[in-house]
């Protein structure tokens, strides 16, 4: 029930309708017996700064942004946390005396979410694109002392992201299939096999993976996609990105509501179920 001491937050997008966040904020909420509230807050861009410091303004805890305002809010933070900083996006804002402070927690999220799965963060990574997601995996995955490689199929991105993070090592596309026999983890962080498409065929890239290759995919619009179900078939051992989606959003939940949230098979259920 929403009194006069409830906490709020929410998350800025445009469109925002097909955000799960406020799902698994206000699940988390019930379950941890928090008098707290979290609404989708469709911001057009034009509005991002100014609905940002009215929500500051108004009492609000904090918020997540999403597309199209991750580098937007980046601008309109009065300070960001080192992570956001290195990210080069801020997706998670929280309101704290009359400061706005900008973090990202997508790198995070991506390692507790593997972490959870038992997979060991080390040795060579390859990651596939040099968006913002992308960047920001790499970012976390150099600052737990993996060995980066990214290919992006516009090479001048992956070097541009690379040169950023001072650290990495970016490759041609084309090339990716020839470096996977070093690599123990294998990571698509493009929108490739987003709701379905088949826009590649991964079965002969993966050709030349060692037995020991982690394969995941930060798409979870579906949970099993094309490189996913195709690794399996390889009898790679998979992790799908959804949890990596429940993972980054406790920072903004224990920052805005004051407590750790669980991740347990109620979570996933609940956002799978959104998914079908
Ligand atoms: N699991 C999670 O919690 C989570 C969190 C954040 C994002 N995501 C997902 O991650 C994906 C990427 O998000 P983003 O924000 O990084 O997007 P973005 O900044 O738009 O980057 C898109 C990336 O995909 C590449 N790409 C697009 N179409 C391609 C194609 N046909 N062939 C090869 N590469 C292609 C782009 O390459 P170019 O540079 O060459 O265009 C770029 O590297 C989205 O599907 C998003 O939903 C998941």
């Amino acid at each position: 029930m929403i009194d006069g001491h409830t906490k709020l937050a929410g998350v800025m997008g445009w469109p925002v309708e097909h955000s799960r966040s406020p799902l698994l904020h206000n699940h988390w909420c019930r379950v941890h017996g928090v008098n707290g509230a979290y609404v989708p807050l469709p911001t057009r861009p034009e509005h991002f700064n100014v609905a940002l410091k009215g929500l500051a303004a108004a009492g609000f805890q904090g918020v997540n942004v999403t597309i199209p305002h991750k580098e937007a809010a980046m601008r309109a933070c009065d300070r960001l946390t080192d992570t956001a900083r290195r990210a080069g996006a801020v997706n998670t804002v929280r309101f704290e005396n009359g400061q706005i402070i900008g973090d990202c927690t997508d790198g995070t999220g991506f390692c507790d979410n593997l972490t959870a799965h038992d997979v060991t963060l080390s040795g060579r990574a390859l990651i596939l694109g040099a968006g913002g997601a992308a960047r920001a995996v790499a970012a976390a995955l150099l600052d737990r002392g993996c060995e980066v490689i990214v290919a992006n199929r516009t090479m001048e991105r992956a070097e541009a992201m690379v040169a950023a993070l001072k650290g990495g090592e970016a490759v041609e596309w084309y090339d990716w299939p020839n470096l996977l026999s070093g690599c123990s983890l294998l990571v698509n962080a493009t929108s490739l096999g987003m709701n379905n498409k088949a826009d590649i065929d991964w079965k002969p890239l993966l050709r030349q993976a060692g037995a020991n290759l982690c394969v995941t995919d930060i798409v979870y619009t579906p949970r099993d996609t094309p490189l996913l179900i195709a690794a399996q078939k390889e009898g790679l051992r998979t992790v799908d990105g959804l949890g990596m989606l429940i993972h980054q959003a406790r920072a903004g939940f224990r920052s805005w509501f004051g407590v750790d949230a669980e991740v347990d098979e109620a979570t996933f259920n609940l956002l799978a179920a959104s998914l079908r």
